[in-house]
């Protein structure tokens, strides 16, 4: 199949990438030319374990990249939309990329003999496709949905870090399509995967991707919240997480507590169905709490911290992961930014280190804080350590140079049972 994928930011490039190794022809669009330039010159613009070195297979062979929209959709017969749908600050959902990139499709699809799918790809509350997207597609196009052209919602559920494995093995595919034939030809695409395919009609699908997250981030905050009653009563949670986990309706995952969910998803996700859920005139009591309760959550490291080393104003922290979870340099939605902010709030001399998100941390931190190149180095003569990401080369940290050695952790990243007896160590939830 020819594969146009409009935007490469995570989901498009990842979706470009994986629809390339597995041999179909895809182009990429992007309106950003540094971007194009850097997907051309096999290099990706965002860091994704395994993505560089299925870019240097597949790059000029097939999957190239342009900024030109028109050509890409002519030369194609499905295009994926991938662009970002950033939250307004009320939560709901900030559809102008969405909106023009459709019209820009339609206007090629006025112009393009044979049948094309368009398949949106990005997270739009339900209703957005078949309400939005549909007539802008129909208006600029001249042409009619189901008729002369096909639209579906293929939800993507790619954890950054490992969607490139995601993308080749998903528990489920889910494609929401406008009519059968549409349908037919999006799962056409998925030959050859063993993930079992649900279709759906389109709002369906798009609510799956809703309901997916939401629930991820109800299982989170719930054992934040049973960790914080763990913590008052000397409970380790993940032993309690252990325990629940082993009912197989529960099952293990999505239960390590701690200083909450950030991310590019969770957050906006579960505002954007809150949003829509009191437009309909619903209360979502439930996914209310879910946010309340991760606002505070990250908070929580800093009470501790302060109940172990005394007051903040003046002392010398280092702040160790800076990105909302490991393997990525994704700081969007970081349970960092409010530890950050807070620590320079209350006058702490901060020293940062992430081993992937230094860059992205600058563009928000500027030089209210420093940033160190290894943890070693944002720890030397700190008298108090913060554990913020779970990166697996903070299991074993050698403390010895702080000045005090607390250390505190907010993601149960440290091998407990290695410390040297000179360290205090505590955590969040147990
Ligand atoms: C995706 C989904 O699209 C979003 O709905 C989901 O909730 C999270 O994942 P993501 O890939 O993370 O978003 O977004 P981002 O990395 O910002 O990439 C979007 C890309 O689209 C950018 O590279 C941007 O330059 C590009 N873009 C945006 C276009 O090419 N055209 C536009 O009109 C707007
Ligand atoms: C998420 C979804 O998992 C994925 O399917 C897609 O819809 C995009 O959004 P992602 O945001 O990349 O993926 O990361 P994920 O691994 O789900 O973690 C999200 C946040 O939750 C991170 O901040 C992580 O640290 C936190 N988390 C996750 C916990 O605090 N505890 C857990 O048990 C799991």
């Amino acid at each position: 199949m020819r594969i146009s994928v409009i935007g490469s930011g995570y989901v498009g490039l990842i979706t470009a990438a994986g629809f390339a190794e597995n041999g179909h022809t895809v182009i990429c669009v992007d309106v950003l030319q540094e971007k194009i330039n850097a997907i051309n010159k096999k290099k990706s613009p965002i860091y994704e374990k395994g993505l560089d070195e299925i870019l240097k297979r597949v790059v000029g062979k097939n999957l190239t990249a342009t900024t030109d929209l028109r050509k890409a959709v002519m030369g194609t017969d499905m295009t994926f939309l991938c662009v970002g749908t950033p939250s307004n600050g009320d939560g709901s959902v900030d559809l102008k990329y969405v909106k023009k990139a459709s019209e820009d499709i339609g206007r090629v699809l006025k112009e393009k003999r044979g049948y094309h799918v368009v398949v949106v790809k990005s997270t739009v509350i339900p209703g957005t496709t078949e309400d939005v997207v549909i007539p802008v597609l129909e208006r600029n196009s001249g042409r009619k949905v189901g008729r002369d052209f096909g639209v579906a919602m293929n939800p993507e559920f790619l954890r950054e870090g490992v969607a490139i494995e995601d993308f080749m093995n998903p528990d489920r595919i889910v494609i929401g399509a406008s009519d059968k034939k549409a349908g037919d030809f999006v799962e056409s695409v998925y030959h050859g995967f063993s993930s079992p395919i649900l279709r759906t009609d389109i709002k369906t699908a798009e609510m799956i991707k809703y309901a997916s997250n939401a629930f991820l981030a109800t299982k989170i905050s719930f054992i934040n919240e049973i960790g914080n009653i763990c913590k008052k009563l000397g409970i380790d949670v993940y032993d309690v997480a252990k325990g629940i986990g082993l009912d197989h309706r529960i099952s293990p995952h999505f239960l390590r507590a701690g200083i909450g969910f950030g991310g590019s998803c969770f957050p906006k996700d579960v505002k954007a169905l809150v949003y829509k859920a009191r437009e309909i005139k619903e209360t979502p009591a439930i996914l209310n709490s879910v946010l309340e309760v991760n606002k505070k959550q990250p908070l929580k490291i800093l009470d501790i911290a302060k109940k172990k080393a005394g007051k903040l104003k003046g002392k010398r922290v280092a702040v160790l992961g800076l990105a909302f979870k490991a393997e990525t340099d994704d700081m969007r939605e970081s349970p960092a930014i409010a530890i950050v902010n807070e620590l320079v709030r209350k006058g702490a001399k901060v020293a940062a280190y992430d081993p992937k998100a230094t860059e992205n941390a600058k563009a928000i931190f500027g030089d209210k804080i420093k940033y160190a190149r290894s943890a070693t180095e944002a720890l030397r003569g700190s008298e108090l350590a913060l554990i913020v990401t779970d990166w697996i080369e903070f299991k074993n940290l050698n403390f010895k140079e702080m000045k005090k050695k607390v250390v505190v952790d907010g993601r149960k990243a440290i091998n407990e049972d290695t410390l040297p007896n000179d360290v205090e160590y505590e955590g969040v939830c147990w």
